[in-house]
């Protein structure tokens, strides 16, 4: 049993607190290898911005969970090498079971989130509030889901959003003593977010998607004043990423995002944790295939995971300084 207080990492209470106070968001960036950290934390000390280091089940079968929580144990010092003790938090991401949630808390993950979205009502209270009890007999702070986020790329249930159904939250909250709540306004997850047909063009020629709910974020806020919300799937989907990509052999098509304005404004509610993956995994793709084709002979991994960190870097710093607000805040 190992606490992160021990491993210098803070859970989201404080973080959120002063979010929801300060009007910006704190940014919740998925890492799976070395280079993804180094550029996360070398971003956020830059900017000067708390951040929360997220670890899906994918990464941790990908990468071992152990190693992982070695590696964030690892951005604690690192981020006051570079010269800032930057708040930090090492979240499991869409955690689907209690026993998944367990075994993170007990080996130093500050926040857990299980995700119950896909059950029954009473299903998501039951198996979220058992994470809760757990949970918070070691100051580790929990995020539950209402509503189901489409997702084009998932197999099952994927065209349509249930969005989250604000006359539930309360009694959810409630019942299930969450610490913050993922809700479901038109965000989803991957590259492809929208099918252009879905869009308009504005004068540029540029497609612009359907506006996310934020109908429903409003309600969400008037019946539960004060407390945390997370969006999930928030990737942007730059067009120069998804472009240097097909340049240069990639068949990434039909991608669009969520719009940079849309997220700035949702910063400013009660949205205090943005969820994004998608738009470093373009980043990283775009650098190794730039370098590829561009240098054919090189074949030493610095010579392009390097460059992929540097565009790594550039794109989590200006989530920070120009989108979510969480600049300055560390
Ligand atoms: O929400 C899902 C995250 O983007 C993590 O994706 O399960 O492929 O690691 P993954
Ligand atoms: P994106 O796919 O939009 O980056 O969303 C990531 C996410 O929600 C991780 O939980
Ligand atoms: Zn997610």
């Amino acid at each position: 049993m190992v606490s992160y207080k021990d491993l210098g990492l803070v859970n989201t209470r404080e973080m959120f607190e002063k979010a929801m106070a300060g009007h910006y968001a704190i940014p919740a960036f998925n890492f799976n290898n070395m280079e993804q950290l180094q550029a996360i934390i070398q971003a956020c000390v830059e900017s000067a911005s708390p951040v929360i280091l997220q670890v899906s089940s994918g990464a941790r079968k990908y990468a071992n969970q152990t190693l992982l929580r070695y590696m964030a144990e690892g951005a604690v010092a690192y981020a006051k090498e570079l010269g800032r003790n930057i708040p930090i938090c090492l979240h499991l991401d869409h955690g689907d079971t209690f026993e998944l949630c367990k075994s993170c808390i007990d080996m130093g993950f500050s926040s857990v989130m299980i995700d119950g979205s896909h059950l029954p009502y009473e299903e998501n209270v039951a198996l979220t509030r058992k994470v809760v009890e757990y949970a918070h007999q070691f100051d580790v702070t929990v995020e539950g889901e209402l509503g189901v986020l489409a997702g084009i790329e998932d197999e099952v249930a994927a065209e349509h959003h249930t969005y989250t159904e604000p006359d539930q939250v309360i009694d959810f909250v409630t019942k299930t003593g969450v610490d913050s709540l993922a809700i479901s306004i038109g965000t989803s997850h991957g590259a492809n977010k929208f099918r252009p047909e879905q869009c308009t063009r504005n004068a540029e020629g540029v497609l612009v998607p359907p506006p996310l709910r934020f109908d429903i974020l409003e309600e969400v806020e008037k019946r539960l004043p004060g407390f945390p919300i997370v969006l999930h799937g928030s990737s942007s989907v730059p067009q120069k990423f998804v472009e240097i990509i097909n340049k240069y052999g990639g068949a990434v098509k039909d991608a669009i995002g969520i719009p940079e304005d849309q997220l700035r404004k949702a910063s400013k509610s009660a949205v205090c944790k943005i969820n994004i993956d998608s738009d470093g995994r373009l980043a990283m793709t775009a650098a190794v295939r730039e370098v590829l084709a561009t240098k054919p002979a090189e074949f030493d991994p610095r010579k392009y995971l390097g460059p992929a960190r540097d565009w790594l870097k550039e794109l989590y710093k200006h989530k920070c300084e120009n989108v979510l607000g969480s600049a300055g805040k560390a």
